[in-house]
């Protein structure tokens, strides 16, 4: 199994409720390494450019309002299988569907009211690292 280096976004809901500490801890609990960590109040245009894969989807409007509603905090995380293993421990994305014990479904809300975002492949994470981070190798 090869060390892989993955984006999760602590969403603006997580943070709201002063949830950032627990999801980090988390984090570190389940084996993962903290390679860059900052809190940032995304621009529209940020937001629209993390995910511009869905700019064609009805939800895409709502999901920049709420991802620029107030800060969230992008991290970098390291481990090995991490992008598998972290999508993992943060459930599937409706928080209502999300399996027991995990980050969205302990954290979120709703199917966009999720409290992370995290990479879904090596592609992604490549582009999603490199979009928050740039000065960080994948
Ligand atoms: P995330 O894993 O960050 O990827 C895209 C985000 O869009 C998702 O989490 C949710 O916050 C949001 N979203 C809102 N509605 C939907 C939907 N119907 N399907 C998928 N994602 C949605």
């Amino acid at each position: 199994m090869t060390i892989q280096r993955t984006l999760t976004i602590i969403k603006p809901d997580a943070v709201g409720k002063n949830a950032v500490g627990e999801i980090i801890h988390r984090f570190e609990l389940a084996g993962f390494k903290i390679v860059a960590m900052r809190m940032e109040r995304l621009k529209k245009d940020r937001a629209e450019g993390f995910y511009h894969v869905h700019s064609d989807k009805p939800f895409f409007d709502e999901l920049v309002e709420f991802m620029t509603s107030g800060p969230c905090v992008p991290m970098v995380l390291e481990k090995e299988n991490a992008i598998e293993d972290l999508r993992a421990l943060i459930g599937v994305t409706d928080s209502k569907k999300a399996a027991t014990g995990t980050i969205r479904q302990n954290f979120g809300t709703d199917i966009q009211c999720n409290a992370v975002h995290a990479s879904d492949s090596v592609e992604n994470a490549r582009f999603e690292v490199n979009y928050f981070f740039p000065d960080i190798k994948v």
